[in-house]
């Protein structure tokens, strides 16, 4: 039987991983034969959300416009990976819902990470700009974040690496049967 899609959302703040981690398990999902579209805030901000701004209204309207095109992916059998910051719990479970609802698994990992952390990271030097006040309504900063309550996985990039969180989000997925194991590869070969 061909393997069923899935949504994979990623939430968390900017630069807490949630590129990284995307870019990471891409290849580990192609590699065991699964048909995988990545939705990235930033590249998705650059086309079908362009002119959308950074208020509740238009983050929402960024979250809602790619969790539909996640859900018609997934339930045509493709991994569905997004990676947008999706700061309000209300709209992640209103697209959870939905894709639900077409029978398609949506699997939440939370990115987490301190602001300390980012803030010396601050590897695209926003957090810089955002506490001098020179962006306004910067998540996490002088912007709300609702971490998930029960996130499918949470993930750690204050004392993970990549590749430790990246087996914690593949060995869920076995566990769900969204991803087939090597184990299980092996025998079909
Ligand atoms: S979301 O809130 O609508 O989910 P999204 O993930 O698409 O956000 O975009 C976040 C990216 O936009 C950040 O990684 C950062 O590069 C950039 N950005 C610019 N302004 C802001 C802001 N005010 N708050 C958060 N991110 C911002």
């Amino acid at each position: 039987m061909a393997q069923a899609g899935f949504v994979l959302w990623f939430t968390g703040l900017s630069g807490a991983g949630k590129t990284t981690l995307t870019e990471a398990l891409v290849p580990q999902f192609k590699a065991r034969g699964l048909n995988v579209e990545v939705l990235d805030g930033d590249e998705v901000r650059t086309n079908l959300s362009k002119g959308l701004g950074f208020s509740k209204e238009d983050r929402d309207t960024n979250i809602r416009r790619i969790g539909y095109v996640a859900r018609l992916l997934a339930r045509n059998g493709v991994a569905s990976i997004t990676a947008a910051i999706s700061p309000y719990a209300e709209i992640r479970d209103e697209v959870r819902t939905a894709v639900e609802a077409d029978g398609v698994k949506f699997v939440e990992v939370y990115v987490q990470a301190s602001l300390d952390t980012l803030v010396a990271r601050d590897v695209k030097g926003l957090y810089k700009k955002a506490i001098a006040g020179e962006i306004k309504q910067f998540t996490g900063v002088s912007d709300p974040y609702e971490a998930p309550l029960n996130p499918e996985v949470q993930v750690s990039s204050d004392n993970q690496t990549v590749e430790q969180s990246a087996a914690l989000i593949v060995a869920k997925l076995e566990a769900l049967g969204l991803l087939p194991t090597t184990a299980a590869l092996a025998a079909k070969a």
